[in-house]
């Protein structure tokens, strides 16, 4: 996933100057980021505070608290217990921010690490994603006297799903079990079925004991019978992932365009995949020119070649248009373009997907609306078993098609032939009102049927259309309560613009709701895909040249604005019938109100449903100040002007 958009994760920017601090420190080792997953009751802490301990990176002060904290609750035999420390830096660091992810560092002499921690729990699906989605390497911890647990296949599925390759299975509390071989080579049996059966195809399995010190860093002396690395070894030496995103072919995500005077100009980004040298062939898409690169800026001088992960600023040999959100690519090797694909999404907000509704979607430094269809399958976590779904929650996994406004450049966020990006495969989604990070993502593929539609230029085009009927087109797009008058005053408007010789047609719920709508009930996505239709007739018949007058309720701010946005600027004239909801019910011309006092309908807008009022409407209507004459006439007045 794309790391400028795990910065809305990360809990306080002080976090992000210990990271830069650290890994100042340690600037020559290679850094090896790791997530541990399990439990409490699994000794995570416990293992966290000795690799912390052993690598000598507790500061003396919390060490002696530690010493004196160990003896107050009597760990036996002077152990010091690990898991008060981890335990104490959390609580620290709790203070005032929510954590999600508690992010550690640690050195030994071989290599720098990050160790994302995350809570173990069911809930924590969320948590752990993100953790996870920056790691080379998870650590899978298990109890050896419980063995392969639930939670355990959760874990290892979260990670595999988010691309993690390098798979640790520390087989915990071996002192608990006698440091017995045959314990461990059961578990790990039982492990590499179940891994095998996700398609996890390697992990390394150490017997642990976090508490004793056995295997961590130390070769332990009770299990002879054991003779692979340390973990600590382990993590020392294993080969490094990174190499994967950097086999590809070039591709860099344009993140600005730096402009310092009008001899220079640049284009600067992180290096997404492979590797790029000075005058090699380049495209920008998704517009497709080419040109070849001039110089690879960087800080301290021209390079000569710049690789994945590295951020340079790249000048090109002709003048070509490119801009954020642009990627300059290997001008024979470009990734793909579309604007509807297959995806796995991790729901991580509170209120559930609404399918239809535009979110925007970040992907590398690329910002586009992006609408999420019902889902095929949810996938629960911890039977992995496939379920219907009609919208995913809080915590929940599932496959979904969604389709963007515009193309975006993409890869697969893993594929089995080696043709991924995790920077181009990743996204997020994100509210368009609150502005939260709603979802993470993982692109699987483009859906054929988005390369193969195009566009069929027709040779009668709307301004054409509009005119033979000499007029401007337009939407008046009325938005009210139900029994607002909406309907009442949207007729009276048709009627006035008809004897003004204007060409019209009104769109009204009810009616709709008859026939193209039928399907559709008054739950939050249904009535978000409502409107998108609506939306999208009410755009054809502008097309044709009409001025289109809607009356639905339309209850929700966003489909209002993804409407207004898929019209000419200008065309979209939002009406608010602002009537009290006292006001509607009073009248209840439908009886509607008092079946939906009574409970016998469910869902009603103002009663048991949300209707979310505009903030700048063009027109507001207050009925109570004037009549539905009246009102028509204003509104009619205000189009022609
Ligand atoms: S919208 O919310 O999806 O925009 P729409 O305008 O199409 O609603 O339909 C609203 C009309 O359907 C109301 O005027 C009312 O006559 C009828 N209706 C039936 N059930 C409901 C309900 N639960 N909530 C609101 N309107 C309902």
């Amino acid at each position: 996933m794309p790391p400028e958009d795990h910065a809305s994760y990360t809990p306080d920017a002080q976090i992000a100057d210990d990271i830069h601090a650290y890994l100042d420190r340690h600037q020559h080792k290679t850094l090896l980021r790791f997530i541990t997953c399990g439990s409490v009751d699994d000794g995570k802490s416990t293992l966290i505070g000795r690799l912390l301990y052993d690598s000598k990176t507790i500061f003396e002060d919390q060490l002696a608290a530690l010493e004196a904290d160990s003896k107050r609750v009597g760990t036996q035999g002077g152990d010091i217990d690990f898991a008060l420390l981890v335990d104490g830096l959390a609580a620290e660091r709790e203070q005032g921010i929510t954590i999600d992810v508690a992010y550690r560092f640690f050195a030994t002499s071989a290599r720098k690490y990050i160790v994302a921690d995350t809570p173990g729990h069911e809930q924590y699906t969320r948590n752990m994603v993100t953790g996870a989605s920056t790691a080379d390497l998870a650590v899978i911890l298990i109890d050896a006297r419980k063995g392969v647990l639930t939670q355990t296949r959760r874990h290892s599925y979260l990670a595999h799903l988010v691309g993690i390759r390098r798979i640790v299975l520390a087989v915990n509390k071996m002192d608990l079990v006698g440091y017995d071989q045959a314990r461990f080579d059961a578990i790990v049996a039982d492990y590499r079925g179940f891994a095998e059966s996700i398609g996890i195809e390697d992990f390394t399995a150490i017997p642990i004991s976090g508490f004793r010190g056995d295997n961590v860093t130390n070769a332990s002396a009770n299990m002879r019978w054991y003779d692979g690395p340390t973990l600590i070894e382990h993590l020392d030496t294993v080969e490094l992932d990174q190499s994967k995103d950097a086999a590809g072919a070039f591709r860099m995500p344009v993140q600005w365009v730096n402009r310092p005077n009008l001899d220079f100009r640049g284009f600067s980004g992180l290096v997404a995949g492979g590797s790029v040298r000075a005058g090699d062939a380049v495209r920008v898409l998704p517009s497709g020119r080419t040109s070849t690169v001039a110089r690879i800026v960087a800080l301290g001088g021209d390079l000569e070649q710049a690789v994945a992960g590295q951020s340079v600023t790249l000048t090109l040999a002709d003048e070509i248009d490119c801009s954020r959100g642009d990627a300059i690519v290997a001008a024979d090797q470009p990734p793909q373009v579309a604007d509807q694909f297959e995806a796995t999404i991790v729901w991580m907000a509170d209120e559930a997907l609404l399918p239809g509704r535009g979110y925007w979607l970040k992907s590398a430094t690329q910002t586009v609306t992006a609408s999420v269809q019902p889902p095929k399958y949810q996938v629960n976590v911890n039977t992995l078993e496939r379920l219907a779904a009609k919208t995913l929650e809080l915590n929940a996994i599932g496959v979904a098609n969604l389709s963007t406004d515009r193309p975006i450049v993409f890869a697969p966020y893993t594929a089995p032939d080696g043709s991924t990006n995790k920077t181009l495969g990743g996204f997020v989604l994100i509210d368009k009102f609150t502005n939260a990070t709603v979802a993470a993502g993982m692109i699987h593929f483009a859906l054929r049927r988005a390369q193969n539609v195009h566009w069929q230029a027709t040779d009668i085009t709307r301004e054409q259309h509009a005119a033979l009927k000499n007029q401007q087109p337009a939407v008046l797009w009325f938005t009210g309560l139900s029994g607002a008058g909406k309907s009442t005053i949207a007729n009276l408007v048709e009627r006035k613009l008809a004897r003004m010789n204007r060409h019209t047609f009104l769109l009204d719920g009810d009616n709709v709701r008859h026939g193209l709508n039928r399907d559709l009930g008054f739950t939050d996505a249904d009535r978000v895909e409502n409107i998108r239709r609506v939306g999208e007739v009410a755009k054809l018949m502008t097309d044709a040249g009409l001025i289109v007058i809607t009356a639905f309720i339309s209850p929700f701010r966003s489909e209002r604005d993804m409407v207004r946005a898929m019209m000419k600027p200008g065309e979209f004239i939002e009406v608010h019938i602002d009537t009290p909801l006292a006001d509607a019910e009073a009248r209840d011309v439908k009886g509607l109100y008092a079946k939906a006092r009574s409970g016998q309908l469910k869902n009603f807008t103002g009663i048991d449903s949300p209707y979310e009022a505009p903030d700048a409407p063009e027109i507001r209507i207050d009925t109570r100040a004037m009549s539905a004459e009246e009102a028509a006439d204003a509104i009619v007045a205000r189009l022609i002007a």
